[in-house]
């Protein structure tokens, strides 16, 4: 038990002022949104002003030791806010909140409330419990939840983009992947409250949705699968454009990339994430394909769609990974051409089977020169790409101003790649066609046309 204050036992059986705070991948960025809405209905006010807050929610990631370490700060500083306003309720939720459970609140005290990603529809009655001073923790996961009725309060700036969660939880094991344990196993929202998400999306002016899970592929409701659901939304409308993440090599099918191709406003770009070169290392990171496999998948893509843009991920220094299986995927780097790239250390992460029964045997220094040969291979690859489209149109959705100047704007193109380009009398949500003038690694210079 803790102390009761009078000012927070209020918050039993009213609603104040939420501040949320988000870590992590879209999908808990779109959690986020799901619990605004669901706090909303119980009449609280969304604030973007922690000093002005009476709840306080940091959603966060448990993905690498580094995105944990970020939030272990952050709940630090947010104990100063609870110095000036000891009513205040403080909750993390998300994926730390699933891996350490009563743990997070024996370790930092000014922690009251600790809620699951599958125990959302419960924190109104967890923040009643923290105003009486007692624990309030929800961790349990669910094998059906996936707020599919429940309209997210739209927290992105532009008005123009929108994140649709179209499935929860993963099924994969990767081993060394935290995800399957926080987020439990995987399930796909029916299919009708996507379409109607994205019809309501629409309505508000949205031009572009992008829809999320873990591994999009493996979507299906009943007879639905994730082909035909992308058939489906893109037919909504023909200016809506429409991109999805992620897609797990070894599910990518030929449906899917000739549904691409044939389909002008589901756009060119397809988030492939290899992980590693080697084969050896694929087997022992449990992602059931070879090299070879994904190769042939990018060779299937640039065939079928050869406008497509194909970006991955990369973890660098796996478990026993030697110099060889790192030139492996240099190599695959280079033969598969990503456009992009999120590349990252490995970290070995609590209850994974990589934990369980692999060592962390590559030094911190190797993984770091190993990581920074990959960044190196990729910049160059990215800088290739961005100058193979000098002289080419693309049409490009505004988003909003450019950074440096309003008499600029930027978007993207179908390809995902932003294009920065002068104003003249474009307005954010518009279509533009744009001639690439120039380029750097990360951006594409044009001129409208
Ligand atoms: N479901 C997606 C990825 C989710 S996590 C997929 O399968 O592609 C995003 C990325 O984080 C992963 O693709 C992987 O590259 C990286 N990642 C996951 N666990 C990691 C770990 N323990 N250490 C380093 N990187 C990791
Ligand atoms: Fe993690 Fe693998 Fe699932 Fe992606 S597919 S979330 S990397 S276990
Ligand atoms: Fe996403 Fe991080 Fe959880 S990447 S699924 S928020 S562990």
């Amino acid at each position: 038990m803790k102390k009761i204050n009078s000012k927070r036992l209020f918050f039993a059986n009213n609603a104040g002022k939420i501040y949320i705070e988000t870590y992590g991948c879209q999908m808990n960025f779109g959690d986020s949104e799901v619990v605004l809405s669901i706090l909303k209905n119980h009449g609280w006010e969304i604030t973007q002003l922690p000093t002005e807050a009476d709840l306080i929610l940091v959603n966060t990631c448990a993905i690498r030791d580094n995105a944990e370490l970020r939030v272990w700060g952050r709940l630090k500083e947010l104990k100063f806010y609870k110095k000036k306003n000891p009513a205040l309720i403080i909750g993390v939720i998300g994926c730390m909140a699933e891996r350490l459970k009563e743990k997070l609140v024996e370790k930092e005290k000014a922690v009251d409330i600790v809620v699951g990603p599958d125990a959302y529809r419960d924190i109104q009655k967890l923040v009643a419990l923290a105003a009486h001073g007692k624990l309030a923790i929800n961790t349990l996961l669910s094998r059906e939840e996936t707020y599919a009725e429940i309209a997210p309060v739209r927290l992105d700036k532009n008005g123009v983009s929108a994140f649709v969660s179209i499935m929860r939880g993963c099924n994969n094991f990767c081993s060394y992947c935290v995800v399957p344990y926080t987020r439990g196993i995987e399930r796909s929202r029916p299919h009708d409250t996507i379409i109607n998400e994205v019809k309501e999306l629409m309505l508000n002016g949205y031009k572009e949705v992008t829809l999320l899970g873990q591994n999009v592929n493996s979507y299906k409701d009943n007879e639905i699968g994730f082909p035909q659901l992308l058939e489906m939304v893109a037919n909504l409308a023909p200016n809506l454009r429409v991109r999805f993440s992620t897609s797990h090599p070894k599910d990518l099918s030929d449906d899917v990339i000739n549904i691409i191709a044939k389909t002008p406003n589901l756009c060119k770009a397809i988030h492939l994430p290899a992980q590693s070169g080697s084969t050896r290392m694929l087997e022992l990171m449990n992602r059931k394909y070879t090299r070879e496999w994904y190769l042939e998948r990018i060779a299937t893509i640039k065939r079928v769609v050869p406008n497509c843009s194909v970006t991955t991920d990369i973890i660098a220094g796996f478990c026993s990974e030697t110099l060889e299986d790192h030139l492996d995927t240099i190599s695959l780097m280079k033969e598969a051409g990503s456009d992009f790239a999120y590349m990252y250390k490995y970290s070995m992460r609590p209850d994974t089977k990589a934990h369980k029964t692999m060592t962390d045997d590559v030094s911190e220094d190797e993984k770091t020169r190993r990581l920074n040969e990959i960044i190196a291979t990729q910049s160059a690859l990215s800088l290739e790409s961005n100058k193979r489209d000098i002289g080419q149109v693309f049409e490009v959705l505004v988003e909003g101003e450019s950074k440096r100047s309003n008499l600029r704007m930027y978007g993207r193109s179908s390809q995902n790649k932003v294009v920065v380009f002068d104003r003249l009398e474009t307005q954010v949500g518009d279509y533009v066609m744009v001639k690439i003038t120039s380029c750097t690694g990360a951006t594409l210079l044009g001129e409208l046309v």
